[in-house]
């Protein structure tokens, strides 16, 4: 479903943002598919919704995969999101970390976060053309502002060279898109390694506080929760889980 990566690498030592230095060379049309860019340090590091990511120098993988796509409908863009998600969640678990997705495509070991994604896609005549995926994993931070955050040091108690890490990261991800070829594989995947799929846990929306139930995830990517006996289909913004 999607191509490998990892053929070319870019390493750098400080850049804005890596997604911001890797949509500058897809515009200039410099670019190789599945070209990985990574840097030590980012002075404009971002989150998802307009959030800051914010890391230690060189402490963590911070790096961004450029895909062009042949024919992608704009309504099937989740499922590079969902791709990327499980690749992060097999590398991790082949390093001795069991994982977990939190909806749509956080990464989480018990509870606390340990990667986050920031997927840009250009659009054009009703495709995707290309995206730009920008991944960050804590590797060996040691420190955090918050409490709900952890790296691969804090949980196996090791230190692991970045480059190193990241090798493995692309193997996995090159692993895994030879092995799944469909979207109902990718489904069923992504759903086996959702936090909360099929488990009652508390949420919260526009309504309040409530123990829902994962049922489902809609291809649009739409969480699909069951409220009281009813399936009810939220967006990004419209559900937060409560970790307890
Ligand atoms: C999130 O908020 O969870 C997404 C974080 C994404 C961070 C990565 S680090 C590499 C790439 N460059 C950025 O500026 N952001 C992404």
């Amino acid at each position: 479903m999607f191509h490998s990566i990892g053929k070319k690498i870019v390493l750098l030592d400080e850049v804005d943002s890596t997604n911001n230095f890797a949509a500058k060379l897809l515009l200039e049309g410099k670019l190789v598919p599945g070209t990985v860019i990574m840097a030590d340090h980012q002075t404009e590091g971002r989150g998802q919704r307009t959030a800051v990511w914010v890391s230690d120098a060189g402490e963590n993988m911070l790096f961004s995969v450029i895909f062009e796509h042949d024919n992608m409908a704009v309504a099937n863009q989740f499922q590079l999101s969902q791709m990327i998600a499980l690749s992060i969640v097999h590398f991790l678990r082949k390093i001795g970390i069991p994982a977990k997705i939190k909806w749509p495509n956080d990464v989480l070991v018990n509870k606390k976060k340990i990667a986050g994604v920031l997927i840009e896609n250009q659009l054009a005549g009703g495709l995707v053309r290309s995206s730009v995926v920008g991944i960050g994993i804590n590797a060996n931070q040691l420190q955090f502002e918050i409490t709900t955050a952890t790296s691969i040091r804090k949980e196996l108690d090791e230190f692991k060279p970045i480059q190193e890490l990241l090798y493995q990261f692309i193997g996995s991800f090159n692993e895994l898109t030879e092995k799944i070829h469909s979207q109902e594989e990718l489904q069923s995947n992504y759903l086996q390694e959702l936090f909360g799929y099929k488990e009652i846990l508390q949420y919260e929306d526009d309504q309040g506080e409530f123990a829902g139930e994962i049922i489902d995830v809609a291809a649009d990517g739409r969480l699909i929760v069951l409220k009281n006996g009813v399936a009810v289909k939220y967006d990004l913004k419209e559900i937060s889980l409560l970790l307890v």
